[in-house]
């Protein structure tokens, strides 16, 4: 099976997307195309089966920004106490006929070098996700980790977790 990685394009048939996620799903067939085409906010990337042109995975990106402040991690200490860019996954999903064939990893190497255009554009300090609970370990495996809970915070943060990897080490592992 021949795939292509491409940006959603309007007549992209979104409607029968399923990775067993509701939300993930959800997310994608009433919301991706209005956020990229209409708001502007976030663009999606699509997994597609070349000879058929149907979609097999997604991934919703967008750049965003943190402040240090909002954050424990030793690494960015230095830096400057103002909003920093950031790319954030908003939603990664596989079509579940279509999981555990190595595709959600090709989706998640492509946002990371989206990151690196993103650096020399205009910025980046590294890619962040809201993981899922079940998602967790899939984004440790690349080296993602959990950003740290702070001093005063619950130690058990609710879900989803924010996790991160950092541009230093993307360009490590690419
Ligand atoms: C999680 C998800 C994106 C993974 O995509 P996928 O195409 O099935 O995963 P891949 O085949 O690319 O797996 C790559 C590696 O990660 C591992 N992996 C896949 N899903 C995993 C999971 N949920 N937890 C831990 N490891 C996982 C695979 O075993 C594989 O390891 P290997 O290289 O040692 O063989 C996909 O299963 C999915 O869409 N799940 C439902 C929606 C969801 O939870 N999305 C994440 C939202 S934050």
């Amino acid at each position: 099976m021949e795939i292509e990685i491409r940006k959603l394009e309007k007549r992209d048939n979104r409607a029968n997307f399923s990775s067993g996620n509701i939300e993930i799903d959800r997310f994608f067939i009433k919301y991706a195309g209005q956020n990229q085409f209409k708001h502007k906010i976030g663009v999606t990337y699509i997994a597609v089966e070349v000879k058929t042109q149907k979609i097999i995975a997604y991934a919703t990106v967008s750049s965003s920004s943190l402040s240090i402040n909002e954050l424990d991690i030793p690494e960015y200490k230095k830096l400057p106490n103002y909003p920093l860019p950031i790319l954030r996954i908003a939603r990664l999903g596989v079509d579940k006929m279509y999981q555990d064939r190595g595709i959600g990893k090709m989706l998640l190497k492509k946002m990371l070098y989206l990151s690196l255009e993103l650096e020399k554009l205009a910025g980046c300090l590294g890619v962040f996700v809201d993981a899922k609970d079940s998602a967790v370990d899939f984004y440790k495996k690349y080296g993602f980790e959990i950003v740290p809970v702070k001093k005063g915070e619950l130690p058990t943060k609710p879900t989803p977790k924010l996790m991160y990897l950092s541009l230093k080490n993307i360009k490590r592992a690419l």
